[in-house]
């Protein structure tokens, strides 16, 4: 086996002082102390969900477990939306975590909170657009998260797929800039270094680890379905999502067809959907494992997944693999 490089060296490496350009990506009810934690003992950025926690208090308590866990840093990740982040925000720049990551509508209020704070912390935001990466680099934040359509769980509307989102970005942007969406492998990793990218963010293959809450049910799920077996859901109320296909997502996918042959009114798609993709209903698949009773979150990237490993084993085959790739290509020159 060649040799695990020591570290690999980008602007956002050196940004985060990580040694590996690998983020875990914040995953809703899913991404813990544990798996953030072993994401950063192994070299990576992992980030606990804010989603996981219904109050600022859980979030801190989770926060100090995780420096208990590991002495390298790590982020938060907060998804607009839900409920007011304020108090959760301040949770963490109270911890002093290295970094957040903000996704899913106008990220400049919990900028401007945590600018205004003075607390030391990287800033993060996921964009799936070029409009939305200026943005976000306008507003002082440090790095954008470039998503592509092939990422699971909540994406953008325009369905740019990460081979032209990514190096559109880039273009466009002078911040570092991360690919999303479709990596799961040094494939993936060397794949966004050769368009600019100084760095990945993974969902679904972090889904996939020892470490994460998902339930072994949902694990073996995502081991043996294809590229085939996602779709996207929640275009009816403008909100698309990529899951795994399976009753829950059908049910859903024929009520938002109706809606649309009704030409429903925007209060009465949301009121129609709800019941179907109610956080509690992705809950009771990924959680208790009951993937007949709720749809969970997936990108087409379940094709590239075919195992459980511990988070350490999956960045440092990530690593080895990009490392062999490279070697390879410098041949073919
Ligand atoms: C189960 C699951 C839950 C997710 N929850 C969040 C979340 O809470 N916040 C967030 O920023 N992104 C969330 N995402 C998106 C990921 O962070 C990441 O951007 C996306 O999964 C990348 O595509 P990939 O799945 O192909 O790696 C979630 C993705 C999955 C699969």
């Amino acid at each position: 086996m060649t040799p695990l490089p020591e570290r690999m060296h980008t602007r956002f490496t050196a940004l985060l002082a990580i040694r590996y350009p690998i983020v875990q990506g914040g995953l809703s009810h899913l991404s813990y102390a544990e798996l953030a934690a072993a994401v950063s003992n192994a070299g990576g950025l992992g980030q606990i969900g804010c989603a996981c926690f219904a109050t600022p208090e859980a979030l801190q308590a989770n926060i100090q477990q995780a420096k208990r866990l590991t002495t390298r840093p790590f982020g938060v990740n907060f998804p607009i939306g839900h409920i007011p982040l304020d108090a959760f925000v301040d949770a963490a720049l109270a911890e002093g975590v290295a970094a957040i990551s903000i996704t899913g509508g106008n990220p400049e209020s919990l900028l401007r909170r945590i600018q205004r704070s003075g607390v030391q912390v990287r800033t993060m935001v996921l964009v799936a657009g070029v409009r939305a990466a200026q943005k976000a680099e306008s507003l002082g934040a440090d790095a954008v998260i470039a998503v592509g359509v092939e990422g699971g769980g909540h994406l953008g509307r325009d369905d740019i797929g990460t081979m032209v989102l990514v190096p559109r970005i880039i273009e466009s942007v002078s911040i570092p800039v991360l690919a999303s969406g479709g990596i799961a492998d040094g494939r993936g990793l060397v794949a966004s270094l050769a368009l600019g990218a100084e760095g990945v963010e993974l969902g679904t293959r972090f889904v996939a680890v020892r470490e994460s809450n998902a339930h072994p049910n949902y694990q073996q799920a995502l081991v043996e379905a294809k590229e085939t077996d996602t779709v996207i859901v929640e275009r009816a109320i403008g909100r698309p999502a990529r899951v795994l296909k399976g009753q829950a997502a059908s049910s859903i996918l024929r009520v938002e067809q109706e809606l649309e042959q009704e030409r429903a009114e925007p209060d009465e798609r949301l009121l129609r959907l709800l019941p179907f993709v109610l956080g509690k209903v992705n809950q009771r698949a990924a959680l208790d494992g009951e993937l007949d009773e709720g749809f969970v979150w997936a990108g087409q990237v379940v094709g590239l997944i075919h195992d459980v490993p511990t988070s350490q084993a999956l960045i440092e085959r990530i690593v080895r693999e990009a490392h062999e790739i490279v070697q390879r290509i410098q041949r073919v020159f």
